[in-house]
């Protein structure tokens, strides 16, 4: 048996409506998991009416409440085998890709960085579809609205994915087909 069978997976979720819905159906789908929220995140899920979802998922959630970003601690407790950020707002991308670690999130990321702890990434607001300059995103109340990433964003998104222990994915699909496999070799 590996060293990661007694490991969990830690799953930070950001502050925003694109692709939350999504994000949290995967998650649900995945046993020994532990759920961070970013201070935004905490305010976007009451936003969107997905408390209950959170609170489906029987997950412990830890919530962004201090300075230092006291559950960072975990990480150097080897607690964690694998980061997930899904979905990550063109902020938390914007500061993790210039090595900001001033909140929960940015700090997870930094820390499994340092601690050599692979992240996975779906960064939300940057890859558009195919053919297209714009995407659609899900506002509060089950509104659709049209969004078009800025050129910084997508740039931001290129450099975070040049990272060490950096997996950044484009679409739902590739995040759950990411996670299994990560998920497959830590068990074998
Ligand atoms: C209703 C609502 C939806 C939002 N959706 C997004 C989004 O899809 N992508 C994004 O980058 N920011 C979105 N934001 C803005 C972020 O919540 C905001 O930039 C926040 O500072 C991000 O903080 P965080 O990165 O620490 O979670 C949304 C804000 C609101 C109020």
């Amino acid at each position: 048996m590996s060293n990661y069978s007694k490991q969990r997976l830690a799953w930070a979720i950001t502050g925003s409506g694109h692709y939350l819905r999504e994000s949290l159906e995967i998650l649900q789908t995945i046993e020994d998991a532990d759920v961070f929220l970013s201070r935004a995140a905490a305010e976007i899920i009451q936003q969107y009416g997905f408390q209950s979802k959170i609170e489906a998922t029987g997950r412990k959630v830890y919530q962004d409440k201090t300075a230092s970003s006291v559950p960072v601690e975990m990480f150097y407790e080897g607690k964690y085998h694998t980061l997930v950020i899904a979905p990550a707002t063109s902020n938390t991308i914007a500061k993790m890709a210039y090595g900001f670690s001033d909140s929960l999130v940015t700090n997870l990321y930094a820390q499994a960085g340092k601690t050599r702890v692979p992240s996975i990434i779906f960064a939300c607001d940057t890859v558009p579809e195919e053919g297209s300059s714009s995407i659609i995103s899900e506002a509060p109340r089950d509104n659709m609205v049209k969004v078009y990433p800025r050129q910084i964003d997508l740039d931001n998104v290129k450099k975070l994915a040049q990272f060490e222990v950096t997996q950044v994915v484009e679409n739902m699909a590739a995040l759950q087909a990411s996670i299994e496999a990560r998920l497959k070799a830590i068990k074998s």
